[in-house]
């Protein structure tokens, strides 16, 4: 399957895309951020509404831009799980009709299944099987995928996802949304050793729980208690120090997650995916310490770190390649294990 256009609406991104074998035709991302700013985080009804009003002119720059005629594209996808469920229909309803429309394969694609092959766009040759670390907004997990459509979660976050912790610190040190670029930036001028915060370690293994388990809400409340504290005393709090001590944190305890699951079960390839795999701190930490274990790490394009449409494109392509199509009565889901 060599061209895809593929369609991604699960959250605040309207975003469209042409790929070719792993090479990124045209990708348009329209970004609702400014809209859902002055709400502190995502309205879903509002992501809906701008979803509909944005889709079809990112159809339309997605095909100008990749200067293609509908005959090029080999097969039309979407996200249909998870994320919100009015967002998800835009894009999905969008992608069958123009499958229907132009006679076409349809697909649709799970969110995180995106992730996984976002690498895919800055490594020709990776193939599983491999160890893909999934760092986003909803989702921390170490997925063993051993073949397309044959995933094993080996670990997850017991509670707050890491984009998620991000998010939460950036708003309780009032820096805005979203919350990890902004800590990103700030923690380049501050001093990791300046707090000494918990990883958040937790009890391996067992109770129905995955090996590699970790957990970031403990870490959240340390840095909330830490800044009380500080207020308290009467002390200016030294935001960049917070912030480069908080990321130093996260990003050791997935390196040491990622790091141990690897060896454990033999890969030597780690792929790492969502919005999280852009941050500095965790990009050097953890390619220190595979390179330490003669691991590979590898990550996405920057800017196809966070959500868009080429990394569905992408996970299509692979599934299209197999044979395999979905029915035009597929439905969206907000919740769908991979
Ligand atoms: O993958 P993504 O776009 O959406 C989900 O599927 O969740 O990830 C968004 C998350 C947000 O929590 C955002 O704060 C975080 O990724 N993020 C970052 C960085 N860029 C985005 N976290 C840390 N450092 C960054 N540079
Ligand atoms: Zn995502």
């Amino acid at each position: 399957m060599a061209i895809v256009l593929a369609i991604e609406t699960s959250c605040d991104e309207t975003a469209v895309a042409i790929v070719n074998n792993r090479q990124v035709e045209s990708s348009i991302i329209a970004s609702q951020i400014p809209v859902h700013q002055q709400y502190g985080g995502v309205v879903p009804e509002v992501a809906s509404r701008q979803h509909l009003e944005t889709i079809n002119h990112a159809i339309a720059q997605a095909m100008d831009q990749a200067k293609l005629s509908w005959g090029e594209i080999d097969g039309i996808a979407a996200t249909c799980a998870p994320g919100l469920v009015g967002a998800l229909l835009v894009g999905l309803t969008a992608a069958k009709t123009l499958a229907i429309l132009h006679k076409k394969p349809f697909l649709g694609v799970h969110h995180l299944e995106g992730h996984i092959y976002a690498t895919y766009l800055s490594e020709p040759s990776l193939e599983p099987p491999f160890l893909s670390l999934l760092v986003s907004g909803g989702h921390t997990s170490l997925i063993y995928v051993k073949e397309c459509g044959r995933y094993e979660t080996l670990g997850e976050t017991r509670d707050d996802a890491a984009g998620e912790a991000f998010d939460k610190v950036a708003r309780l040190l009032n820096l805005g949304y979203p919350g990890g670029p902004v800590i990103d930036k700030l923690a380049q001028q501050g001093d990791p050793q300046a707090f000494t915060l918990p990883e958040g370690k937790v009890s391996l293994p067992g109770g129905g729980y995955h090996r590699y388990d970790g957990s970031f809400s403990g870490l959240k409340t340390a840095v909330l208690r830490l800044v009380q504290q500080l207020e308290k005393d009467g002390k200016e709090v030294p935001v960049a120090d917070v912030a480069a001590s908080f990321q130093q944190t996260v990003a050791r305890s997935l390196t040491k997650r990622a790091i141990a699951c690897a060896l454990d079960y033999g890969l030597n390839t780690i792929a790492v995916g969502g919005g999280v795999a852009a941050n500095s701190g965790l990009r050097k930490i953890l390619q220190a310490a595979a390179a330490e274990h003669n691991l590979r790490v590898l990550f996405p394009p920057m800017k196809f770190c966070t959500d868009n449409a080429a990394m569905i494109a992408c996970a299509a392509a692979e599934h299209l390649s197999l044979g395999h199509t979905s029915p035009m009565t597929l439905g969206v889901e907000s919740r769908l294990a991979l």
